[in-house]
């Protein structure tokens, strides 16, 4: 059993990734790393993610030239008055992992049932701008498929105005958003008549990617924004706000946070949009379900039209 025990941590302090030996990440350091990244982005690292961590440190630490994680965490605290290397570290913990048309089923919502309701609004006091937040975006692929779902949905000559604003704390993720470039095989989930509408085709050196079309990429403005830091930069409140599969990586009481603000900043009537494993349930109220992890928020006035 002792033998077991030490073979693990033995096993556990030699990880060998494809670029070399990357130094024991001991646990006190790891519970340092876990409370410094919680304390900066929100997410909560379970116990049984020491060995990530450490791989996904090691690149870090390499990259720097340092032996160990106390070197490491000890630049972070002392030596890092920009806060440079904290983002690269926050760059390298968070799960980005997303595709355009996940959950197609918010999209098949948004066409079919958000947008004519969204006309009929529109005919009875002619308004017609519509503000999205897309919170938690990473790489564009959600930002961009809501662009080209309601681009498509809405009729062209109407004076609709769509803006759409996507935030993502990773620095990394929002410069390939902001770029709008994707491999061919990433837009495999787009339908074909969509894909021709709304992407160009990259030749020669390009070949094999995608770019978005520029009437596209303009109604979508890429910002970083962490989600658990005070002073959001908001000003009106949004009609849709899609916080999706963020939620999941903070523990309750910071769900809870985010999820109130995220309210606030929404319209009367406007949805809330979470990803498939995330609800509301218990944490903020003022909120009715209107579909599968869709939120529609209450008029504060009885009597007030439900979707005003
Ligand atoms: C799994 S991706 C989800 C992307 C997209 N919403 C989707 O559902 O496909 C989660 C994103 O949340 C971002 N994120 C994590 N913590 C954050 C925070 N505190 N503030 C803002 N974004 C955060 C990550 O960088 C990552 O890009």
């Amino acid at each position: 059993m002792a033998k077991a025990a030490s073979r693990s941590a033995l096993e556990h302090s030699r990880i060998v990734d494809p670029a070399g030996i990357i130094p024991d990440l001991s646990r006190p350091e790891f519970e340092a790393f876990r409370a410094l990244i919680l304390a900066r982005t929100g997410i909560a690292l379970g116990p049984h993610k020491r060995a990530l961590l450490q791989v996904r440190l090691g690149t870090r630490l390499r990259a720097l030239g340092l032996a160990s994680f106390g070197n490491y965490r000890h630049l972070l605290v002392e030596q890092d008055p920009e806060g440079d290397e904290l983002a690269r570290l926050v760059n390298a913990v968070t799960t980005n992992k997303t595709e355009f048309y996940r959950e197609a089923r918010h999209f098949t919502y948004l066409a079919q049932q958000w947008v004519p309701e969204a006309l009929e609004r529109a005919a009875r006091d002619g308004q017609r701008i519509i503000r999205i937040w897309s919170a938690g975006c990473s790489s564009g692929e959600e930002p961009y498929t809501i662009a080209m779902t309601l681009a498509d949905a809405l009729p062209q000559a109407a004076g609709w105005s769509l803006r759409i604003l996507a935030s993502d704390i990773n620095t990394e993720v929002l410069s390939r958003a902001t770029a709008g470039i994707y491999r061919f095989e990433d837009v495999r989930p787009i339908p074909r008549a969509v894909l021709r509408r709304h992407f160009l085709r990259g030749r020669g050196t390009q070949a094999g990617l995608v770019r978005i079309r520029p009437e596209l990429r303009q109604l979508v403005r890429f910002r970083s924004i962490n989600l658990i830091e005070d002073g959001w930069p908001i000003e009106t409140p949004f009609d849709l706000i899609f916080c999706r599969n963020v939620l999941i990586y903070f523990d309750r009481p910071t769900q809870q946070r985010v999820l109130e603000r995220l309210v606030e900043c929404l319209k009367e009537g406007g949805r809330l949009v979470l990803g498939h494993s995330e609800g509301v349930h218990g944490m903020v109220s003022g909120l009715r379900p209107a579909g599968s992890t869709i939120y529609h928020k209450e008029s504060h006035h009885a009597g007030d039209h439900p979707d005003r």
